[in-house]
């Protein structure tokens, strides 16, 4: 087995500050808003885990269905030796994509890239043990920040799965999508996966379970605030909201005060009052129209070849290719 390498860019001390700047301008706006990301320490990686496998949480299901039945030809017509995996948490559908590659005779390099460091050292310690001569490079870093430390060489097949890319806010996302290219050279590809637009009860059952885990992952964003920046959340008294925006066309989760409270952030020095009822969005999750993805790929140089859904069209998978600029 090759030993893993793994670049760390999220030091406690950068995790401190980045969460400082979040949480202080997103507890000023109105509505309060937090952002995504911080819902993943190692508790709420595993609860994301623990989601994926929710009868109503179909997108897992869905996306690897597609995987199996096409990543055969995905990975010929990649060319790819090296995958670069964006929001890699537990590598479990990347093997589907290894194993493809390592068929073909070409697969070198593993490259995940996540912002949870434990998640992402014991995948790249278990892909590096079950693929014999694979190079595991992985980097712990912020999308927003880091994308410029993906290391270069090789024709390289980014993925970016789970629907992940739905997190962005129409705006960001094009921000991001367009620095992502960047880091591409002519040749690389992207396999990224977009949940569709679809009746709204099962949106919104995938997005509130009855066993509640969904809601213990979305409080466990106070949790993490608690933690690193000392502040008093009382986790049961914020209750988990999931809504469907029509004119948006996203899934949104809230966290509404059940009471009138005053929560205190040590390390901000702060006292945030929220009122009864108060909801707080901590996640937008956009759902895509299909004929809308090749378009905005494209305005980014990203070339689609192809797309394909599941049977029942419910989540795709789009293979695009960076073009000259
Ligand atoms: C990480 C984007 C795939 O939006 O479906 C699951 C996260 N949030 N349940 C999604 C999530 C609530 C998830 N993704």
């Amino acid at each position: 087995m090759i030993q893993p390498v793994i670049d760390n860019h999220l030091d406690p001390t950068w995790i401190e500050r980045a969460l400082q700047a979040d949480v202080s301008e997103g507890l000023l706006m109105s509505p309060k808003e937090l952002p995504p990301k911080w819902f993943y320490d190692d508790r709420g990686s595993e609860l994301f885990e623990q989601i994926t496998h929710l009868p109503d949480y179909y997108p897992t299901r869905r996306e690897r269905e597609i995987l199996e039945r096409e990543v055969d030809v995905i990975a010929e017509r990649s060319g790819a030796d090296t995958v670069v995996e964006l929001g890699s948490g537990t590598s479990e559908k990347t093997r589907i994509v290894l194993d493809a590659l390592a068929a073909t005779g070409r697969l070198e390099r593993y490259v995940p890239f996540d912002n949870s460091e434990a998640t992402l050292m014991h995948a790249a310690d278990a892909l590096a043990k079950a693929y014999e001569g694979l190079s595991v490079h992985g980097v712990v870093g912020d999308f927003e920040y880091h994308l410029n430390h993906i290391p270069v060489g090789g024709c390289r097949m980014y993925l970016m799965l789970g629907g992940t890319i739905g997190n962005f806010l129409p705006a960001d996302r094009k921000k991001f999508l367009a620095a992502l290219a960047n880091t591409m050279v002519a040749g690389d590809t992207l396999l990224m996966g977009f949940d569709l637009l679809k009746d709204r009860r099962r949106l919104i059952a995938a997005y509130d379970d009855p066993e509640g885990i969904t809601a213990a992952f979305n409080r466990n964003v106070l949790a993490v605030i608690n933690h690193r920046l000392d502040a008093d959340f009382v986790l049961e008294q914020f209750e988990h909201e999931a809504h469907f925006d029509t004119g948006d066309e996203c899934i949104e989760m809230w966290l509404c005060s059940t009471r009138d409270q005053q929560v205190t952030i040590g390390k901000l020095g702060m006292e945030v009052g929220f009122g009864a009822g108060e909801r707080m969005r901590t996640e937008v999750s956009a759902k895509f129209r299909p004929e809308r993805i090749g378009p905005e790929l494209f305005a980014v140089g990203l070339v689609t070849e192809q797309l394909w859904t599941d049977a029942q069209g419910d989540f795709a998978l789009s293979l695009a290719r960076r073009v000259e600029r």
